[in-house]
């Protein structure tokens, strides 16, 4: 299959009530691991990069790679701009072919988050491609970023936001956390709460680490994506770690890639299987 649009990915989801999961990509390995993990488990979801990411290549590498990784299969496979921090990044990735895009401004002033997701909605609405926004921020460490502060969205501004960013699908922060420092506390009644207001879909970041009995107790209340990043790097990192501790002449680069491709691909499939188990 070709890369599929971010909208009827999501249309697909709620049609076979399934929650879509957005796996962290940094180099080529992980991207043919994630294809090759949804792939095996037959369910949909997102290969995703993160601008900071992005720095070890480029958008068009990565759409390149991503194209070929899914081309053979026949599981609906999105490619999905995670955290964009520029507007270069937005014009880069949609250009490049990438089928969904988020644009994180929650680190800006209230209404300059509004205005540079307005800006990013109108352009990627011109190739038909679908904006995620977030209100409020995680704790955690995501990548380079560390953000102490937790920010709870606030139920109360979300059907301002929504409206006023043209955002598709909201990420919100309810207790979510980036990372595998923190334990994540996920607040069920305030996500009942802005799932009543909200009239897009919602996205949760952090995913690893949240239990799956609390992830299927989200997918009641609006929950479309769930992001996972640090759980398949894990695995990426884990593979040539072993090695190393066996020997610290080890060079086998080929095979110690090919496993680490087999290690995360596992991983992937592990958890689109675990969170659409109900
Ligand atoms: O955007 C990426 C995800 O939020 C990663 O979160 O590393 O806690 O799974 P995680
Ligand atoms: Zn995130």
């Amino acid at each position: 299959m070709k890369l599929v649009n971010g909208f009827d990915l999501m249309e697909y989801a709620k049609k076979n009530n399934y929650v879509l999961p957005a796996f962290n990509t940094t180099n080529l390995e992980m991207t043919y691991a994630i294809a090759n993990g949804l792939t095996e488990a037959n369910l949909p979801g997102y290969i995703q990069i993160s601008s900071n990411n992005l720095r070890l290549s480029n958008p068009r590498i990565i759409a390149e790679i991503a194209r070929d990784a899914v081309k053979c299969s026949e599981t609906p496979i999105g490619l999905h701009l995670d955290h964009g921090k520029s507007f270069e990044d937005v014009k880069a990735c949609v250009e490049a072919g990438f089928t969904s895009i988020m644009v994180d401004a929650s680190h800006l002033p209230y209404e300059e988050n509004i205005a540079e997701c307005k800006r990013t909605a109108d352009y990627c609405h011109f190739y038909g491609i679908p904006v995620e926004a977030e209100l409020g921020a995680l704790q955690g460490k995501e990548e380079d970023i560390v953000n102490e502060a937790e920010c709870k969205t606030d139920p109360d501004m979300v059907a301002e936001f929504v409206e006023r960013t043209g955002c598709d699908v909201l990420a919100i922060s309810i207790g979510n956390v980036h990372g595998l420092c923190l334990n994540p506390q996920i607040d069920i009644p305030l996500l009942a709460k802005i799932n009543e207001v909200s009239s897009v879909p919602l996205v949760l970041h952090g995913g690893s680490g949240i239990p799956k009995e609390v992830i299927w107790e989200c997918k009641k209340y609006g929950l479309i994506k769930i992001n996972y990043g640090s759980d398949l790097r894990k695995e990426f990192v884990r593979t040539f770690g072993e090695e190393y501790e066996v020997d610290h002449n080890a060079h086998d680069v080929i095979h110690l890639s090919l496993a680490a491709v087999k290690n995360v691909s596992e991983k992937a499939k592990e958890l689109v299987s675990m969170i659409n188990e109900k």
